[in-house]
């Protein structure tokens, strides 16, 4: 949710910072914007739409700070885009957050004779900051003094950075949303996402909630927000290369992150040590809770059909809802918050409340360092690398792929998650994907298509659903196959698209009675299946590999929505209003 990048050193910071910004645009694509220090003034180039390609029009500078948005307050207009100055434009401001107590500030600001040039929270606080600078003298101290005063005044979680054009100096103040900092000689970074510094520096330290950071060419220098007294800056090499952060060969970042799946599920498997040690603790606890958000939240419900199988309850709810029980949370009580980017609000929300009962928090979470790992007491890394695109694919299956593995015998489920990998090709480029382009083709012209499982194959209706619409923009649904008749069934019509998942498991014939069901009023049944069956018009063909079939079974829908969003021609990496890492309520 908005991508924020900023340089202090010796280089063209125009330059650089609308390169690092390219690489956080999956945060937010409404508008972007850059700002540069020159001659004591900030001089900004902001513009709607997305960035791709187009290139920030600025004089030279050693200085720049620069910010892709995802709009909350505001609507999308190069006037709301970010970075925002102070009356005087000495100063420029970028921010990911939302001020809560905004009216007021507004209201309070206006009444000193602060002119608005914009509808945003965010061009308040670069006027707080006018004001707190505007008694002190012009040094990088005094920009991070001005930056703490204004910051103590918002209310909500906000992560600002400022740039000082008179001592061509960054601070920056964070109570939620990341920002991490990059060290280099005579050179400094600060960026939402390491994947955006690694090109540059693999030094990196995280800054943590309720801290600021003061940074100019030779320091990064940290301070607590509440009390201005210093905080020592945990500098370490960053997990990722700039290898991992590339395209490579592919034509986008959902292609090369669905190619990576394969990989991700052999490393899970190789090494399940951390995974064991997940298990041990599910076993020991008196209740588990399993908590996620989208894609997280189906991974969730996996983990609930999956440890049911082995004997063991978890309950899984989506993150955002866990507020109405966690009063039933206690010490007893592991909470498994599974997460990507370990920075979306709702799950942090979460796990903090049940820690507040002093629950124990499990993370299955990807980005090292990321808020969740910092609070949880086990972090199981999901290792996929970054996930640039805005759906999540590579993530998903490797949480799968964990649950498997954490929920199963070891031995067995090692084997069968090796062997999913080995056949993930043919989903990937060869013939199945064949299979997947011709539905999409029939697909095309649809508005509506159901998608069908039953027990641990109904969490992965509900993500092939989710894939199918969050990229193609079909109207997709997922449902619990025993809950078709019970209302459901009054939407399908003749030649209404159904996808059945119909693994060689118990929910078997179950299945197949939805199929018959739905068949016999028309619909054209695509099933994802190991065998035919006359129930079905065509088939994705699906190996029974046990508990394994369900990470072949989650590419279908990955592949399908890929392949429609293509046919619709639209961008898989940027859907319409979407953006990754949802760090705002
Ligand atoms: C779906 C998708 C989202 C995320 C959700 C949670 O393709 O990407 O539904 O799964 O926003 O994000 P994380 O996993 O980062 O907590």
């Amino acid at each position: 949710m908005c991508g924020i990048f900023g340089y202090v050193g010796s280089k063209n910071a125009s330059d650089l910072v609308t390169k690092g910004l390219a690489k956080l645009e999956y945060r937010g694509y409404d508008s972007w914007g850059v700002t540069v220090a020159h001659a004591a003034r900030a001089i900004v180039d902001k513009q709607t739409g997305k960035l791709r390609g187009k290139v920030a029009s600025l004089p030279g500078s050693h200085v720049g700070l620069g910010h892709t948005r995802w709009a909350t307050h505001g609507g999308v207009t190069q006037a709301n885009a970010h970075p925002h100055v102070d009356c005087g434009e000495r100063i420029a401001l970028v921010h990911n957050g939302i001020v809560a107590n905004d009216v007021e500030l507004r209201r309070e600001l206006a009444a000193r004779g602060h002119r608005f040039r914009s509808e945003t929270d965010t061009e308040l606080v670069a006027h707080l900051v006018e004001e707190a600078l505007a008694p002190l003298p012009p040094t990088p101290e005094s920009l991070l003094t001005a930056t703490l005063a204004a910051f103590r005044r918002l209310a909500g979680m906000n992560a600002i950075v400022v740039l000082d054009a008179l001592t061509d100096t960054l601070a920056a103040a964070k109570s939620g949303s990341p920002l991490v900092v990059g060290f280099g000689e005579g050179e400094h970074w600060l960026a939402s996402d390491q994947a955006a510094i690694v090109e540059h520096t693999r030094r990196i330290a995280v800054l943590g909630d309720g801290q600021a950071v003061l940074v100019t060419r030779d320091s990064a220098r940290a301070v607590d927000v509440a009390t201005g007294s210093p905080r020592a800056l945990d500098v370490t090499e960053a997990a990722w290369t700039d290898a991992h952060v590339g395209l490579g060969a592919h034509p986008d970042y959902m292609t090369k992150e669905m190619h990576e799946q394969p990989a991700v599920w052999r490393r899970l498997a190789a090494d399940d040590a951390p995974l064991r040690e997940l298990a041990r603790r599910i076993e020991a606890a008196t209740d588990v809770v399993a908590l996620g958000c989208g894609s997280g939240f189906h991974a969730a419900l996996s983990a609930e059909y999956l440890f049911a199988r082995a004997g063991r309850r978890v309950r899984a709810m989506p993150a955002s809802e866990f507020s109405h029980f966690a009063r039933f949370t206690g010490p007893g009580t592991l909470v498994l918050a599974l997460s990507q980017s370990g920075e979306t609000i709702d799950v942090l929300e979460a796990v903090n409340a049940a820690r507040a009962r002093d629950a124990r928090v499990a993370a299955l979470c990807n980005v090292p360092g990321s808020a969740l790992t910092r609070v949880a007491d086990l972090t199981v890394p999901l290792g996929a690398g970054p996930e640039r695109c805005v759906v999540s694919t590579k993530a998903f299956t490797a949480k799968l792929a964990a649950l498997i593995l954490a929920s199963g015998d070891p031995d067995d489920s090692k084997r069968l998650v090796t062997q999913a990998a080995d056949l993930a090709g043919a989903f990937l480029d060869g013939p199945t994907r064949t299979a997947l382009q011709n539905l999409a083709a029939r697909l095309v012209h649809d508005e509506h298509a159901y998608v069908i499982g039953r027990g641990a194959s109904y969490p992965l209706a509900l993500e092939t659903a989710l894939k199918i619409k969050e990229v193609s923009y079909l109207h997709a649904e997922g449902f619990a196959g025993g809950e078709l008749k019970h209302g459901v069934i009054a939407l399908v019509a003749p030649g209404t698209h159904c996808i059945v998942i119909a693994p060689e498991d118990e929910t078997k014939s179950d299945v197949l009675a939805a199929a018959a069901q739905v068949k016999a009023r028309g619909a054209v049944v695509t099933a994802i299946a190991a065998e035919p069956h006359p129930a079905f018009d065509h088939l994705i063909r699906v190996p029974d590999l046990g508990v394994a079939s369900h990470l072949l079974g989650a590419l279908p829908g990955q592949v399908l929505g890929y392949e429609l969003a293509r046919a619709r021609g639209l961008d898989p990496d940027m859907p319409r209003n979407l953006a990754k890492s949802v760090t705002v309520k």
